[in-house]
């Protein structure tokens, strides 16, 4: 019997979500609401999903078992309480909050109301990153020391028509791209102990580029480019480069250097992509540098895209087993990027308080497109 979803939320990525959920049999999306009713019409309608509304109408829906929130970061933990107050399990998007008191409020509300709190990205839970992490867990390249992700782009003002809140409290680089990036590293090592972080920024205004608001300027609230050293607890180290203010564009950047060989893995925003690993050269004959040798790791599992960790969720709750992108990950994640944030205001190493269970990886079998419940 597949589960009963209902969204608040209508905006951009709300597209990619419906489109993906309706290939699930696990799950039926039954309502779509937004705080503007006509925008969730039209994604209702576009999707062939019967219902629309507020959110409001949303909670009060008794077919409704998770709400997914993709509202703005504002609003995700106060959309995702009201949610658990009227008895839904919740995906929400990330950030999982914008502070640490709100946020384990909402965990804590959760769990005693026995519900479940799922948090993006699930992007890491896709084929790519996860053929990847059962790469180095087999010791493909040998101990794992450190690694270097990069994600550099001009901004999404380029491309986003309602761009204000991805330079606001709770976004920037740091908090909008930086899920991806660090719950990658943290699914692949676990907690992070203490970070590192410096911040800049290019505009004090940027102004929106495309849409019916084009022209409109709005204010630059967060630093634009941050780099950030991160420590775990299980001793490796990693750098990691998020920024709107680089012409030079390069994102999906994530390699990790092992004891026995080097491993480029999939964009994390990405559910698949190229695998390959470097062993190093072998000694030079005649001086000859050349080319250094990758070899390809063969991508395992069913494509998909965003909606899988929802589906991983319910199949979870169902089987009375953790789910793997939790509100518990979510929330390190979003320490260690408050921990960031702090860093690069104070210019020292902030001990991160919080910790996580090592990630499982999803089964090799995992399939999305079977009927399971
Ligand atoms: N746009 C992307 O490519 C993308 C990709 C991955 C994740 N996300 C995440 O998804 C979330 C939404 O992003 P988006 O780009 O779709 O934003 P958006 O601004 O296009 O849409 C957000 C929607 O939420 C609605 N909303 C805001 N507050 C609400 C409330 N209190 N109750 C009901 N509805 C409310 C707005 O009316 C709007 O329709 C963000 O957390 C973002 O980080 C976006």
């Amino acid at each position: 019997m597949s589960v009963g979803v209902g969204f608040i939320g209508a905006g951009v990525i709300s597209d990619t979500y419906l489109a993906n959920l309706s290939t699930f049999p696990d799950v039926r999306v039954v309502v779509v609401g937004d705080l503007d009713v006509e925008r969730a019409r039209a994604q209702a309608e576009k999707h062939g999903v019967a219902e629309w509304g507020s959110a409001a109408d949303v909670l009060a829906h008794p077919d409704v078992q998770v709400v997914v929130n993709l509202t703005i970061p504002a609003v995700h933990v106060e959309v995702s309480s009201q949610a658990i107050a009227a008895g839904k399990h919740v995906w929400t998007e990330k950030p999982l909050g914008l502070d640490r008191d709100g946020t384990s409020a909402l965990l804590r509300q959760a769990e005693a109301a026995g519900l479940r709190i799922g948090c993006a990205p699930d992007t890491v839970l896709g084929p790519g990153f996860q053929t990847a992490k059962r790469a180095i867990e087999s010791g493909l390249i040998g101990e794992p020391m450190f690694a270097s992700t990069v994600f550099q782009t001009i901004g999404p003002d380029l491309w986003h028509p309602n761009p204000a809140f991805l330079f606001a409290q709770g976004a920037g680089p740091l908090l909008d791209m930086g899920p991806y990036y660090v719950t990658g590293l943290v699914s692949l090592f676990g907690p992070v102990s203490r970070v590192a972080a410096l911040g800049r920024k290019k505009l004090e205004e940027r102004t929106i580029q495309t849409g019916p608001q084009a022209g409109t300027s709005f204010a630059v609230e967060v630093p634009t480019t941050v780099q950030v050293l991160a420590e775990f607890e299980a001793g490796q180290q990693a750098t990691s480069l998020l920024s709107f203010d680089s012409a030079l564009e390069r994102h999906g950047v994530f390699e990790v250097h092992g004891t026995e060989g080097s491993l480029s893995l999939p964009d994390p925003n990405q559910f698949e992509g190229r695998i390959a690993y470097t062993k190093g050269r072998s000694a030079l004959s005649d001086g000859d540098w050349g080319e250094q040798e990758w070899i390809d790791v063969e991508q395992i599992g069913a494509v998909t895209g965003r909606g899988l960790g929802l589906l991983e969720m319910v199949r979870a709750i169902a089987e009375q087993r953790p789910h793997i992108a939790s509100g518990e990950l979510g929330y390190h994640v979003l320490d260690v990027m408050l921990s960031a944030a702090e860093s690069a205001e104070s210019r020292e190493f902030v001990t991160v308080s919080s910790s996580v269970p090592a990630v499982p990886a999803l089964p090799a079998g995992f399939d999305p497109f079977a009927a399971t419940l």
